[in-house]
């Protein structure tokens, strides 16, 4: 979704907006824009990245000034749509991250008294909502907009020869930096971890006024606590360091993800991290994209080592349900922790009598002040769009958190645990076989329609798997479980149509076996995903991709991360934009 920036200080505020949007454009990338009082509003916008913009700017000297980087809801990416917008005397500048769902009828009443609109986007009625309103003070008058305003938004105003930004947001996220002299402010703390690891969180309806030296926040007139917060990642780990694409950069960072979050929480024995999943009933998983995947993994999880049953909602569908959940215990998943469809889901059992625990990467985020619990991932900041370092984190903690409550087999607990630490190895050596999987990708990348099929645990590895495929090289991919594969999808089977078959040593293994063989009667060719020395799998398959060997419950880690490094690969082999794949956004911020 889009992305918000702002900043206020000592130096020119140029160079620093278009930093910090630079590392915002996974949110949106279709168009972008700066607005810098420069002895008056001057705005700069276009549909272009924000290293070709950049080049077309001249040197403005303002200090103060706001960003945005967009990805289109209202109106197509053009230089028009593009923020930031401003009202009729040009003195008001805005950038917006949301949608405002009564704009139509605002504009209809705002053209009547004779304010003029440029642009089709939604946002533009908020400049002239703030110009309407405006009597000397720009915090009463943006308070006084936002009553007029139906959705979500996250905003920073900028108005003019004064000089403080004046930001407020609901249900899209935003955080302020705290600098010396100076402050910042974003959709999200990587945007400025090269300038401060200090951040400070505002809450929905409140409003913030930002100056070089001071932050403050009220909540309907009254004065509200600053909290800061310490941002545990560095501006090093953002950063490509010497790979071509985050995505890979991501995919290779795992095994140290993994150590991580392993050593995260074996040294955790307080309540405030120790989730009890026993005796609760039924848990439910909220998530969506990646994140269900991994909730789904989850499911098999539980069920298998705890017999604890679990129900998978992708959290918009979630959201259209009408029964009455009661004291469910919950789990949202959400590597950003700002997923609209996965708050809104999280409100939903709050609201209901619920608990809920969110399991998300980034400290702060919306999900950890909406949720009554939080289990942190610890996977680093995630850059490119598709997620990859962050499932096998989410994996990890489901995994934790299963086996660390055996309480009657404490042989397989052991057992498993052991596993678990030999995971990084492991991981690492699927990263060293990349020349086969590069060889596989080649071939891959000449087809257009893919099927992936799994079972049992391995079954979300397929959806996953698709998903990843599909996201980067743009080649069309299904997830299956493979006893549903001969339900319709048999119809589309032939030597153009590759099915990438996801076989684990367990009790899926005959099943698998004769669901290759069906495959391969109908002329697709197969692509194996399986231990090494398998040579059943050795005879069936026209490719394979070999893991080491784990314990079949923790094989969705190592198979997911070959599946990554296929699709990364394929994309590669196809010249997609890897990291920023056409219309699509890391962190969903709208329903
Ligand atoms: C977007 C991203 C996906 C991600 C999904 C859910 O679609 O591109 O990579 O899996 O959102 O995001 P969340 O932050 O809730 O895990």
């Amino acid at each position: 979704m889009c992305g918000i920036v702002g900043y206020v200080g000592e130096k020119k505020a140029q160079p620093i907006l278009l930093s910090c949007l630079k590392k915002l454009e996974y949110r949106g990338y279709d168009s972008c824009g700066i607005a810098v009082d420069n002895g008056g509003i001057v705005v700069y916008k276009d549909a272009l990245r924000v290293e070709a913009m950049a080049k077309s700017l001249p040197r403005l000297t303002g200090k103060i000034g706001i960003g945005h980087t967009r990805w289109a809801t209202h109106g197509g990416p053009s230089k028009i749509n593009a923020h930031p917008h401003v009202d009729c005397s040009g003195n008001i500048a805005v950038v917006h991250n949301g949608v405002i769902t009564n704009y139509s009828e605002l504009r209809r009443e705002l053209a009547k008294e004779g304010h003029k609109f440029t642009s089709e986007t939604d946002t533009e009625v908020i400049p002239h909502l703030i110009e309407r309103y405006y009597q000397g003070n720009l915090e009463a008058a943006v308070e006084k907009a936002l009553t007029k305003v139906a959705g979500s938004y996250a905003i920073a105003v900028l108005r003019s020869g004064e000089a403080k930004m004046v930001v407020a947001k609901k249900d899209s996220p935003l955080v302020i930096g705290i600098g010396d002299g100076e402050n910042y402010v974003a959709s999200d703390v990587s945007a400025f971890l090269d300038y401060t690891d200090r951040a400070v969180y505002i809450e929905d309806g409140q409003i913030g006024v930002i100056t070089k030296d001071c932050v403050k926040i009220a909540d309907d007139g009254n004065k509200v606590a600053v909290k800061e917060y310490k941002i545990l990642w560095n501006a090093e780990e953002a950063q490509k360091s010497g790979y071509e694409h985050f995505m890979l950069k991501e995919i290779h960072e795992q095994p140290k993800v993994i150590r991580n979050t392993l050593a995260e929480y074996m040294r955790i024995t307080d309540e405030s991290n120790d989730v009890k999943l026993a005796g609760n009933g039924p848990i439910l998983m909220l998530a969506c994209g990646t994140s269900y995947h991994a909730a789904l993994v989850g499911k098999y999880v539980f069920e298998d080592l705890l017999s604890v049953p679990v129900r998978v909602e992708i959290a918009s569908e979630f959201n259209q349900q009408r029964y009455i959940l009661g004291k469910t215990l919950a789990f949202a998943v959400t590597q950003s922790g700002e997923t609209a469809d996965t708050l809104k889901a999280m409100k939903r059992v709050k609201g209901e009598g619920g608990r809920v625990v969110a399991v998300t990467n980034v400290v702060g985020s919306t999900s950890t002040r909406i949720a009554n619990q939080t289990t942190y991932t610890r996977a680093g900041p995630e850059i490119s769009v598709a997620a990859t370092k962050t499932f096998t984190a989410q994996l990890m903690v489901f995994y934790w958190l299963a086996i660390s409550q055996i309480k009657e087999d404490m042989r397989r607990r052991a057992g498993l645990l052991s596993e678990l630490r030999s995971l990084p190895s492991k991981v690492q050596q699927v990263l060293d076989d990349e020349t086969t999987i590069k060889e596989h990708a080649k071939y891959l990348s000449k087809f257009e329609n893919v099927f992936f099929i799994g079972r049992g645990v391995n079954y979300p590895v397929a959806l996953e798997g698709a998903l990843k495929l599909k996201e980067v090289s743009y080649i069309h991919a299904e997830g299956y479980a493979a006893g549903e594969i001969k339900h319709g999808p048999f119809a589309l089977l032939g030597s153009e149509t590759p099915v990438i078959a996801v076989v684990s040593r367990d009790n899926t293994y005959e099943s698998m076996l004769t669901s290759i063989k069906e495959i391969k009667a109908r002329k697709s060719p197969v692509i194996a995903v399986s231990e090494s020395e398998d040579h059943d799998v050795e005879d069936l398959a026209d490719l394979l991709i070999t893991v080491p060997h784990v314990d079949p419950i923790l094989s969705p880690i190592i198979n997911t991360v070959s599946l990554q490094l296929l699709a990364y690969y394929t994309a590669l082999e196809k010249g997609c934009p890897i990291d920023f794949p056409r219309n699509l956004a890391k962190s969903v911020t709208v329903e």
